[in-house]
């Protein structure tokens, strides 16, 4: 079979359940994966023959994609932050929204660093004993103990991204799930970064001091789950079908158990100023509001996605 004629028969399986545009990327994606053939690639070499092996993966392709099943675990991988993930039914697709999640990390975490690098050149002006005193303020030093904490790490995609952007932080990754972790600790070899993976239940309180003995850090993020059960019949049929519902959902009655817990957490084992970051659900902002002032959290500051939905949130430990 030539490769037009494979394309003619794959949009023609799969025409009326997808929008034209999705149909396209799928064809390319699958063309990337199994013939190692890039969009032009394929034009140039529509008259190119290819193999029955090929041809069988193209049609197990079309039955998943047939049930809805996601292109990327069809693929076993996706991109995210320009990075490649492999992912597969035991973690959550990541998500464009976590990525700007992640930028709102990078950004402030940076803007420390520069206001500290700063303070210290200020100082090294004003005289030479307090350059002498403010040497370990250095941000050579500083750099040493940069902590970053990822909690429900799923496919790794935040602490992968945060250690590609930031190399001098020491990032932990946590998640209940030793499936997921698997995966997570994949990718971090792919994108070639060192994160200490570790598998905690963070909603047992009795296991953090185990788990995080005379550990402090100055920056604790988490995209936790969070979707209500009452939202599942709002959500698209093959995210509820396929993706790992320990990611996803809580229960209706407590929604913000998570964030309650982690919030809880941060105030043992932020440092003090340390920062908190959360995705979170774009109906809870205000009840997340509350939920952070009543922990005691200062500047608490919700950011919206591109969307216009409350979707991030940041706060700072007194
Ligand atoms: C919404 S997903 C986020 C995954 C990833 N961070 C991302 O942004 O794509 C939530 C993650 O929390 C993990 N999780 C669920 N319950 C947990 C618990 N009690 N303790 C730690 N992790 C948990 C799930 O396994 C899942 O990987």
């Amino acid at each position: 079979m030539k490769i037009k004629d494979l394309k003619e028969k794959f949009v023609a399986s799969i025409y009326e359940l997808y929008p034209s545009e999705e149909v396209q990327s799928f064809f390319n994606l699958l063309s990337e994966k199994h013939l190692g053939m890039s969009r032009i690639e394929i034009a140039l070499n529509s008259e190119k023959s290819i193999s029955e092996e090929n041809i069988s993966k193209f049609e197990a392709a079309t039955q998943r994609l047939k049930s809805f099943e996601p292109v990327q675990y069809i693929i076993g991988e996706t991109e995210f932050y320009g990075l490649p993930f492999k992912v597969n039914k035991n973690v959550l697709i990541p998500r464009p929204e976590t990525e700007e999640l992640v930028s709102w990390v990078v950004e402030s975490l940076e803007k420390r660093r520069e206001w500290r690098e700063k303070r210290v050149e200020k100082k090294e002006s004003e005289n030479y004993e307090s350059k002498r005193l403010s040497a370990s303020l250095h941000p050579d030093n500083y750099r040493d103990c940069e902590k970053i904490l990822d909690i429900g790490t799923g496919s790794g995609c935040i602490p992968i991204v945060l250690a590609s952007k930031l190399p001098e932080a020491e990032i932990i990754a946590v998640d209940i799930s030793m499936e997921a972790l698997e995966v997570a600790k994949q990718n971090a070899s792919l994108n070639k970064v060192n994160i200490d993976f570790k598998k905690v239940d963070i909603l047992n309180s009795d296991n953090w001091n185990l788990k995080f003995k005379n550990l402090e850090f100055n920056c604790i993020v988490s995209n936790p789950p969070y979707v209500r059960e009452l939202e599942k019949e709002l959500m698209e049929p093959n995210v509820v079908k396929y993706e790992p519902a320990t990611a996803l959902f809580v229960k209706d009655n407590d929604p913000l158990l998570f964030y309650r817990k982690i919030a809880q957490f941060g105030k043992e084992y932020l440092k003090p100023n340390g920062l908190l970051f959360f995705e979170i659900n774009e109906y809870l902002g205000e009840k997340m509001l509350k939920l952070l002032k009543e922990e005691d959290y200062s500047e608490i500051e919700i950011k919206k996605d591109i969307f216009g939905k409350d979707r991030m949130l940041k706060c700072i430990k007194k």
